[in-house]
């Protein structure tokens, strides 16, 4: 027998109680359900996010959109696919019969095909072949949806990496904390290449692009012909020079490789020394506090993400990390290494079995750079991710995009948004002309407390905090010139998903002639 606060949908539930935009979870037999309101539309869907089973019930609903307060992944409430990464499988749906004044869940309905026959589907161009390069969020990303949308040529994805596509955001997390299975980390398993009739070329770098005679060249000398390419590069780690520093004890976090090394030494290491204070950073000496190791964090800034998230949020995550016992040595930088000892620039020696650094990371633009593509900070690309080659796109940490909603060209380095532009970047190869307006979303994770981050503030002039850092409960605003230009929050996932909508709402309002 179901509880009385978790209805059973099968009996019915009253109409009135369900307001328009609104949703209520019950259940289906032994299913967690959904029943949502759009106006005079009734839709039944799963309660669980394909990404990370983040609580649907919990999110927001945007027309007949459904979003996961998780990670900001939506869902068509009318076809139950996934619209915007980081989900990309379906939820499932009901059929929803409405009787006098109650809503009854009749039988679950079949799945719509998330990668139809191209006879079925056909999009407007369809070149060749279309060549990727980078296999990470993008890529991924890039290749999935060119088979969503029905392109049924040969589909390459062309990576440096030693793995097939994977969550980098778990690198530095979950993955470093406890032993974790292969699965987690994949995002597709190797049945889907083989199905989606994807050629993954792992452990292969390009060296060079030929515009004119549209080929990649790689570093053994292999040559991929494309009739359309995407550069999907990503970043790579900064690295540091430290004098005296032993290259076996110095550790970098970008691959699941690097991710792999660190989780091997730390079996047996004591004690280590993060250097730099950045996201990456923070997140490592969580992580590997949480295995009990002894953990400095160095860094020349007077308090984290400072620049990026204000004083008072980077004294809060301080402050978080050195209740678990983390300590700082802020206002400093490492000058040497001599075996398991570095000495800081104010002549304090700490005892590490492992450094890992993590001081930033920098766009891997040289590809672009050689072949003559314009460059700043990033590739430059405009609305539709087209580099200044015509019909050359790039996506992901590397491109640097006219944001619609700052007025800026901006480049950041977000999963959600490498993937979304991976996205859009495919459906324009095949024609669409489809602008990246997504709003710009992170998070981070560190001892269980999650800040989410919509908007983008590279300055801002007021910070308003709605809340309690102390208390876990709070939404910071960031503003120029009166404007709430990006929000941070913790605890408050809807908030977020509410500015998100909020800001959405405001571009559709501007003329869209801005941007070229
Ligand atoms: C440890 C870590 C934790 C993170 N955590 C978060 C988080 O919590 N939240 C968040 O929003 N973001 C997070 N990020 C950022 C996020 O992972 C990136 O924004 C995202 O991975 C960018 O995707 P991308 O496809 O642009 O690049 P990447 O995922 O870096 O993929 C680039 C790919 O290109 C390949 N490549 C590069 N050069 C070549 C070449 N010449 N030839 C062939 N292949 C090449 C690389 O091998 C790689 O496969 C994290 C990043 C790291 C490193
Ligand atoms: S769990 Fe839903 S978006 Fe991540």
């Amino acid at each position: 027998m179901g509880s009385t606060s978790t209805p059973d949908f099968t009996k019915g539930f009253p109409v009135d109680d369900l307001q328009n935009g609104g949703m209520i979870q019950g259940r289906v037999g032994d299913e967690d359900v959904i029943l949502a309101r759009h106006a005079d539309e009734f839709f039944a869907v799963g309660a669980g996010c394909t990404h990370y089973h983040g609580p649907l019930a919990d999110g927001l609903i945007v027309g007949d959109e459904l979003r996961c307060p998780l990670h900001h992944a939506c869902f068509s409430l009318r076809t139950g696919m996934a619209l915007c990464a980081p989900a990309f499988d379906a939820i499932p749906r009901w059929r929803v019969e409405r009787v006098s004044d109650r809503l009854f869940v009749r039988e679950k309905l079949a799945a719509p095909a998330q990668y139809p026959e191209a006879s079925t589907k056909r999009p407007p161009n369809s070149p060749s072949s279309v060549v990727i390069v980078g296999g990470g969020a993008a890529g991924l990303a890039a290749a999935d949806m060119l088979r969503r949308e029905g392109y049924d040529g040969p589909v390459t994805i062309i990576s440096a990496d030693d793995s097939a596509p994977y969550d980098r955001p778990n690198v530095s997390k979950d993955y470093l904390q406890e032993p974790i299975p292969d699965e987690w980390m994949n995002l597709r398993l190797p049945d889907f290449y083989r199905e989606r009739r994807i050629d993954l070329v792992l452990n292969s770098r390009v060296l060079s692009l030929d515009l004119r005679h549209k080929q990649v060249q790689l570093e053994d000398g292999r040559t991929y012909p494309f009739g359309a390419l995407l550069l999907a590069t990503g970043a790579e780690a900064i690295k540091l020079t430290i004098p005296g520093a032993r290259e076996s004890d110095i550790f970098y976090v970008r691959t699941w490789s690097d991710a792999r090394a660190i989780f091997k030494r730390v079996e047996t290491a004591r004690q280590v020394v993060v250097v730099g204070a950045s996201f990456i950073g923070l997140e490592v000496a969580a992580s590997l506090r949480s295995r009990g190791l002894d953990v400095h964090v160095v860094a020349p800034e007077n308090q984290p993400f400072e620049r990026t998230l204000g004083a008072e949020v980077g004294g809060f995550f301080r402050a978080l990390h050195e209740s678990h016992g983390v300590i700082f040595h802020l206002g400093r930088t490492a000058r040497s290494m001599e075996g398991h000892q570095v000495t800081l620039n104010d002549g304090t020696n700490l005892q590490a079995d492992l450094f890992v650094l993590g001081v930033g990371v920098r766009p891997s633009v040289a590809l672009a750079e050689r072949a003559g593509l314009e460059v700043d900070r990033g590739i430059v690309v405009n609305d539709y991710l087209e580099t200044s080659a015509p019909g050359i796109f790039a996506a992901g940490d590397m491109a640097r995009w006219p944001d619609p909603h700052s007025g800026q060209q901006i480049r950041v380095e977000h999963w959600v948004v490498a993937e979304r532009q991976g996205q859009v970047a495919a459906r324009n190869i095949l024609g669409y002309r489809e602008p990246f307006n997504a709003v710009p979303f992170f998070w981070t994770q560190q001892f269980g407390v999650a800040l989410k981050y919509v908007g983008h503030a590279e300055k801002w002039d007021a910070v308003e905090i709605d809340g309690s850092l102390d208390m876990k409960n709070c939404a910071v605003s960031y503003k120029q010139r009166g404007k709430t230009v990006a929000v941070a929050t913790i605890g408050r996932d809807i908030q977020n998903l509410q500015f998100e909508a909020a800001m959405e709402a405001s571009l559709r309002k501007l003329p869209r002639a801005t941007h070229g």
